[in-house]
């Protein structure tokens, strides 16, 4: 089921009206597709990044993290075959000039970008790797490349790593960072943006076995979407043809997502087969071969690799949270309406807000302190400004769990008010339980 197209304009909206993301270089007018994470962007992307090494890397026996260079020594591109193959199909506007990728336009119709009718060129495959220098001369002795995948470098430390962390076959490389593509169309937001973070692991299988392997890690991708609270119903598996796939793999499935802008890809799983391994054994002279200690086998591992973005999970994890709905302002049955961001608890900026009801010292006296023994736990904000209903929609619009109110009974009664944004109950708690209520609540 599609999402509503003006969804994306309100998480764009909110996004900078909250900080969770806005225009890079703003106050220079901007770059085009360039985009910073505001403090609140930051916090969720980090919370994504940290619970996907935490499952898929700390919490296993079978994986282990590496923290590679971006720019790595040219010869790897070229074994790897990115030099040549890694290309879109690019077409220019006859008229203007304007470039768009082949497969992205109808080339029958006008130019999206002037309106005429004068065609294009023929297609020409544009490579999407990122030039650049080394030190103080900008010839070809000097070109090196921004990496456009993480991969390679899994590849290339994969006898370092086996042989240090004393793994055996099968196990994976994970790592998460920053990737560069000079892409011919950019934008969507996040979705498509010449630098953007990856996080993604290749998994050395025995050949006999990737079969196995492949349908293992996808289920895990489907574990790890419904964690991060996407509906089953917008997501889309899509089995690549022959012709169709990267130059590297012999089975991939794109995981797909209903966009606002349409159905475009989320993730992907690929069977890498011994391609890169192979590629940088030849190119090198390194023996990258994997010898099992059991049965004495020697052999070039297989690799499956599944692959997450880390702007399109962002991206995807805001449009599943965002929530609209009427809420009483009044006794008499006045309704306004309330923007919630239900964002899975564990993946919420804030876990919890203290917001004691005015600024009166005998208030803040109780209210700061509480925050500040919260916040050893939780992430927790502190909002003493404006009206409570103010506060409450603040906190509802950026997904915090839980709203914790210091009153004028607390200095008495020594309880609190906390209020849950999801079932919108409001439990009076002692100070001294609140940190057990909202653990049971949270469930961390
Ligand atoms: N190592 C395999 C690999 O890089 P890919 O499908 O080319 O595969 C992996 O990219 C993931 O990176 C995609 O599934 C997508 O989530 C994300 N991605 C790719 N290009 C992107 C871009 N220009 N902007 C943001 N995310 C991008």
């Amino acid at each position: 089921m599609p999402h509503n197209p003006e969804l994306m304009d309100k998480i764009v909206n909110l996004a900078r009206r909250r900080g969770f993301v806005f225009p890079g270089s703003d106050i220079y007018g901007g770059l085009a597709n360039s985009w910073d994470y505001g403090p609140l962007g930051t916090e969720l992307k980090r919370n994504i990044m940290d619970a996907w090494w935490k499952r898929f890397v700390t919490s296993r026996g079978d994986m282990v993290g590496i923290d590679a260079a971006i720019i790595m020594n040219p010869k790897v591109w070229e074994a790897s075959g990115h030099l040549a193959e890694f290309t879109d199909p690019l077409v220019e506007c006859k008229k203007c000039h304007t470039r768009f990728r082949a497969d992205q336009i109808d080339t029958v119709k006008a130019c999206g970008h002037c309106g005429q009718k004068d065609g294009f060129t023929e297609p020409k495959n544009f490579n999407l790797m990122f030039k650049t220098f080394l030190g103080a001369t900008e010839d070809a002795t000097a070109t090196a490349y921004l990496r456009g995948e993480l991969a390679q470098a899994m590849f290339v430390d994969f006898k370092l790593v086996q042989e240090t962390s004393r793994k055996r076959i099968p196990f994976g490389i994970a790592q998460q960072g920053k990737c560069f593509r000079n892409e011919i169309t950019p934008g969507n937001f996040i979705f498509r943006t010449r630098e953007f973070n990856l996080m993604e692991f290749e998994y050395f299988v025995h050949p006999s076995e990737w079969e196995k392997h492949f349908e293992y890690w996808l289920e895990e991708m489907k574990s790890w979407l419904d964690f991060c609270g996407v509906k089953r119903e917008n997501l889309v598996f899509h089995e690549i043809e022959d012709g169709e796939r990267a130059h590297y793999s012999k089975r991939t499935v794109d995981i797909e997502y209903h966009y606002p802008f349409g159905q475009k890809e989320l993730y992907g799983i690929a069977y890498r087969t011994d391609y890169d391994v192979r590629k940088h054994l030849e190119a090198s002279g390194s023996d990258l071969s994997y010898l099992d200690p059991m049965t004495n086998e020697k052999y070039v591992p297989h690799v499956v690799e599944p692959t997450f973005g880390i702007d399109r999970t962002t991206l995807v994890v805001m449009l599943e949270a965002y929530d609209e709905e009427d809420a009483p302002t009044s006794e008499d049955g006045e309704t306004e309406k309330r923007v919630v961001m239900r964002f899975p608890k564990a993946l919420a900026p804030y876990k919890v807000a203290v917001l004691p009801l005015s600024k009166k010292p005998v208030l803040s006296e109780i209210a700061e302190p509480l925050a500040a023994r919260l916040r050893k736990r939780y992430a927790t904000d502190y909002d003493e400004t404006q009206s409570i209903g103010r506060r409450y929609r603040r906190q509802d619009e950026i997904g915090t769990p839980f709203c914790v109110t210091v009153d004028f009974d607390t200095p008495n009664d020594h309880k609190v008010t906390v209020r849950d944004r999801d079932a919108m109950t409001q439990d009076r708690v002692t100070l001294d339980e609140l940190e057990t209520y909202l653990g049971e609540k949270l469930g961390f």
